[in-house]
């Protein structure tokens, strides 16, 4: 944590009033948090809630306000049920939450916590575990940085939110769903290898839906902070031989043949995500060798 620490922007990381929670029911508990993967981003003890009893439902209900507030653009937001039934009862619910006393005003009136209420979530992840050996799906990533003016964002809550989830539920591998064009696109492709799985996904609500593969390598995130390209990324990919447009129907859905062709597996490069306009046209990489 001491390195990632010198980023003035991240400091709260190490803040007494902003800790990571688990909202997870007693028998999915991880009996060895965090043992997959060494990293010392995490090392303030989580807040523990028990999403199965009466008292805690009020943290349920802020976690669903900011969910609800951060998908109302996309609309997408979690019906309670699903909450309960794919993501508290199968898998894995964590994030950062704010000590009261730290939340601002329009923090609190987006979160509304019950009067006797310690501890606000701030951001949220959800993984569930998936039939194919070792790999989770991610069901949800939100913050309360893009629904609160800027001067009061959290730098990295989201990014962090997901990191803290993968470690301390030792997530090797994760599938995930997104949108081309996202500004999440930029946090998903830093946490290591990026292979997209679906360009075009008719069978979703919006075919324009992404939906990737990763292999969890803690090496990737410090990168998220400190914009580098990951050095050995040339050594290891190369150009595919074509683009994607993620504003181009036909583009996506030439991808997608092409994935569905089989034999190849195709990789998006983060740096280029990161350091170009979110609807730019990127280079699709093969793994070398
Ligand atoms: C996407 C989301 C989770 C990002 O979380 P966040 O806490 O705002 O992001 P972080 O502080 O961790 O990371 C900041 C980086 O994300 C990217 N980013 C975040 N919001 C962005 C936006 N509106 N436009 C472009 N890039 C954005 C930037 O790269 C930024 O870093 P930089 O300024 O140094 O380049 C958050 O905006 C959110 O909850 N959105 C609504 C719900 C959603 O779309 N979830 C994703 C579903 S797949």
């Amino acid at each position: 944590m001491s390195e990632l620490l010198k980023n003035p922007r991240l400091q709260w990381l190490g803040s007494e009033f902003l800790r990571p929670y688990v909202y997870v029911r007693p028998e999915n508990r991880i009996a060895t948090p965090g043992q997959s993967f060494k990293t010392d981003w995490f090392k303030m003890s989580p807040i523990y809630k028990n999403p199965l009893r009466m008292d805690e439902v009020d943290f349920a209900d802020q976690i669903l306000r900011l969910e609800t507030h951060a998908f109302a653009a996309s609309n997408m937001p979690m019906p309670r049920w699903v909450f309960y039934d794919c993501a508290i009862m199968p898998g894995f619910v964590a994030g950062f939450a704010i000590h009261r006393s730290k939340a601002t005003p329009e923090m609190i009136k987006i979160l509304q916590p019950a009067d006797s209420t310690e501890w606000l979530p701030v951001s949220l992840f959800i993984c569930i575990p998936a039939m194919a050996h070792k790999e989770w799906i991610a069901h949800n990533l939100c913050s309360i940085n893009s629904l609160v003016p800027k001067e009061q964002s959290i730098y990295g809550l989201g990014f962090l939110s997901k990191a803290f989830a993968l470690w301390y539920a030792n997530v090797e591998t994760l599938c995930g769903i997104t949108q081309w064009k996202s500004p999440a696109v930029r946090l998903h492709t830093h946490y290591g290898d990026f292979e997209v799985l679906t360009a075009y996904t008719p069978v979703h609500s919006y075919a324009h839906t992404l939906t990737y593969r990763m292999s969890t390598n803690v090496l990737e995130w410090k990168r998220f902070f400190t914009h580098e390209q990951d050095p050995d990324f040339e050594k290891r990919f190369s150009p595919a031989g074509f683009e994607v447009d993620p504003q181009d129907e036909n583009s996506l859905k030439s991808f997608q043949t092409k994935l569905e062709a089989g034999g190849t597996r195709y990789f998006l490069n983060a740096a280029q995500i990161r350091s170009q306009p979110l609807d730019a046209r990127l280079t699709v990489y093969v793994r070398k060798g």
